[in-house]
This record gives structure tokens, C-alpha cells and sequence, in this order.
């Protein structure tokens, strides 16, 4: 038996303003795009926003249902909105915000599995790193690519 560590590396920022241009643009773009929420149900407004390689910004935001399970997450929103825009363009990053009664959380929203595993799909669907941005108002957390988030992903088929 051998005992195995995954590590995670990832940059801390405090400020958007730490940010290169181009990723402070994709952050603003998430942040903004809490305010298209429909989060009727759990009052927790998430928005997404994807870059592409040529600067282009498609953005999402969580839309919840009556019937929950029917509601989709703001990263997939935006995922399968940019994708379904633009099939033939690279997907190079994409940013990630909440907000609560209309005040940014303090602390980046971390996403879902079912959103990791989407994101998993565009970057290997682009052939690049797609480097993941969570954008909280105190800190703001930056991994380079998808597989830091989801260790082992599943690429078997
Ligand atoms: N939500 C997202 O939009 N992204 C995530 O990665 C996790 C959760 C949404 C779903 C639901 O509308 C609300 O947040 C509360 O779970």
C-alpha cells in the first residue's frame, strides 16, 4: 500500500485591482452578471462569465424553478450559452461571483461538481488551460486550470 496527496495550487488576491486586465475584465463581467439572477427560492445570486481566446465575454447566471432540480447553476448557464454562441471559439477562462440582497459575498463561491465537470468538458473541448477565477469582495481566488479544481478528472470515454 502507498499512501498518495493531491496538492491544489492556487493565487490569492485581495482586490480585483491585483488582477491582470484581461482577467479583471472576466471578474467585472461575473459580478455583473448577479444582477440577471433568478434566485427566487434560495436568495443566493450567482453570476459567470466566460472569455474567449479573442477577448469576447458570454455571460450567466443561476435561474431556479418551482420544481428545483429543473434550475441550473450559473457556470452551465454561461457554459452551454457560450458554447452553444460559439462552437468554434476557445473557451480560456471563466469567472465566477456571488452575491446576497444585492452585497457581493466576501469570500469566493466555490462551484459545484456538476459545474467542475461541464468546465472539465469545455477545456478539453478548447485544447487550452481554462483558468478558473472566484471572485469574492475580500478575496479572490485564481487556479490555472481546471484539473485544480477537480483532482482525477474523468477523460475515460
Ligand atoms: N449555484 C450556482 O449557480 N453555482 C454553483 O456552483 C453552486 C450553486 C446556485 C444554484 C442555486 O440557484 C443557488 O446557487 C443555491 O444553491
Amino acid at each position: 500500500m502507498t499512501n498518495k496527496e493531491i496538492k491544489i495550487a492556487y493565487k490569492e488576491f485581495e482586490s480585483i485591482d491585483q488582477l491582470s486586465a484581461q482577467e479583471r475584465k472576466t471578474a467585472l463581467a461575473a459580478i455583473e452578471a448577479t444582477a440577471s439572477s433568478y434566485a427566487p427560492y434560495s436568495g443566493f445570486n450567482v453570476g459567470a462569465a466566460v472569455m474567449f481566446s479573442d477577448g469576447e465575454i458570454i455571460k450567466g447566471s443561476n435561474q431556479e424553478n418551482a420544481a428545483y432540480p429543473s434550475g441550473l447553476c450559473a457556470e452551465r448557464t454561461a457554459l452551454f450559452y457560450a458554447s452553444a454562441a460559439h462552437p468554434d471559439k476557445t473557451m480560456t477562462a471563466i469567472a465566477i461571483a456571488a452575491s446576497q440582497n444585492g452585497q457581493l459575498c466576501s469570500t469566493p463561491a466555490t462551484p459545484c461538481g456538476a459545474c467542475r465537470q461541464v468546465m472539465a468538458q469545455y477545456q478539453f473541448k478548447s485544447g487550452v488551460p481554462m483558468k478558473v477565477l472566484l471572485v469574492g469582495a475580500s478575496q479572490i481566488w485564481v487556479f490555472d486550470k481546471v484539473d485544480d479544481l477537480l483532482p482525477l478528472i474523468f477523460d475515460s470515454i
